[in-house]
């Protein structure tokens, strides 16, 4: 196949930071997808409609010209958050979900929740009015090894809160491992997933090697949940081209400056919002499922959360180009996964 044309896509699962280094990555983003899913962990954390809309209104004020793009916004579930915010957030109609970050479990997490019991009117409430919660599903004991973080949520905290919220519409976010996948496949009830393009394309190896195989750690790799072992990939892959509506895409591109990733104690996060697509389209390549990419990324998503599906298309031609080396970022620069390196696929103009 030397072209694909699709139904523009969406990202479900997208970081964008704020201010100045915010218009910086925003363009990479919007070139690409009609709307994105938007994380509320800026510092400090949006917990409210109001701080939603602030973002929401800034993202729009940042966006360049001519470019076509809705930031779907969400709020940042805390041991506090009322019932009353979750009701304010349903009858705006900008907020599209509410997002779980277990205290402590990845980048701007430390407002998190500390335990689910915490947070059972809040939940109760986006059940009564149908407001998705996104999961970060990893547990945080420092006991649990941090490989086995995702697949240790499942069974302490996504099965029982399933149970006492049973209507609950559950997206588990960046699943990274094969219990993940077997889980949303054949859990009951209204549950999806959002895979990235990185966890289809690399495991675990990567983050201390290069393409080529040469040694040494690639900070620029490292993301939570972390990248897995090989099987966990190839179940990954084939839940994303299983066709099943329940698998959606969602970057989780996570941009940082350069000298935060490269660094004694790096940042988690992979920045892949102008490669994304590309990216995409070369794993479904690799699985011989490049027929499978326009459900994945332009129909599961808008169906699981009761949204049209994007009017425009997009056309993904054959033809080889180089990731630059480094993106500007506010007052920094960040390096783009896969700086420097060759993508097969070209998202046309
Ligand atoms: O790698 C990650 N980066 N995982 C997250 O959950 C958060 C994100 C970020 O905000 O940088
Ligand atoms: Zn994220």
């Amino acid at each position: 196949m030397q072209e694909l044309t699709m139904t523009r896509p969406d990202d479900w699962h997208l970081h964008l930071r704020d201010g100045a280094a915010m218009a910086d990555v925003l363009p990479y983003t919007a070139r690409q997808f009609a709307r994105a899913i938007v994380m509320p962990n800026l510092k400090p954390p949006v917990t409210t409609t109001a701080a939603a809309q602030a973002y929401r209104q800034r993202i729009l004020d940042a966006l360049p010209a001519g470019l076509d793009f809705e930031p779907l916004m969400t709020l940042y579930l805390t041991d506090n958050t009322s019932p009353e915010e979750i009701r304010r957030a349903k009858a705006s109609g900008i907020v599209h979900g509410v997002k779980l970050y277990p205290a402590g479990a990845t980048t701007n997490s430390d407002s998190g929740v500390t335990s689910l019991a915490r947070c059972a009117a809040a939940l109760q409430a986006m059940q009564d009015v149908d407001l998705p919660l996104l999961i970060h599903g990893e547990v945080t004991h420092q006991h649990v090894d941090v490989f086995d973080r995702e697949k240790f949520f499942i069974d302490e905290q996504l099965i029982p809160l399933r149970r006492q919220f049973p209507d609950l519409r559950v997206v588990f976010e960046h699943i990274t491992t094969k219990e993940a996948a077997q889980y949303v496949s054949s859990a009951e009830g209204r549950i999806g997933a959002t895979i990235t393009a990185h966890h289809l394309l690399y495991n675990r190896t990567r983050l201390f090697t290069d393409a080529e195989g040469r040694t040494g750690m690639r900070p620029h790799f490292y993301c939570l949940p972390v990248l897995k072992r090989e099987t966990h990939r190839q179940a990954l892959l084939t839940a994303a081209t299983s066709g099943s509506p329940r698998f959606f895409l969602g970057t989780d591109s996570a941009p940082h400056p350069k000298g935060e990733k490269e660094s004694a104690c790096g940042c988690a996060g992979c920045f892949t919002a102008a490669s994304a697509i590309e990216m995409y389209a070369m794993a479904f390549e690799e699985a011989g499922a490049l027929d499978k990419l326009e459900a994945f990324a332009s129909h599961h998503g808008p169906d699981f959360y009761g949204l049209p599906r994007n009017a425009g298309r997009v056309r993904l031609r054959r033809a080889e180009w180089r990731l630059p080396a480094e993106i500007k970022f506010g007052a920094t620069s960040l390096v783009p996964l896969g700086a420097g390196e060759l993508l097969p696929w070209t998202l046309a103009a």
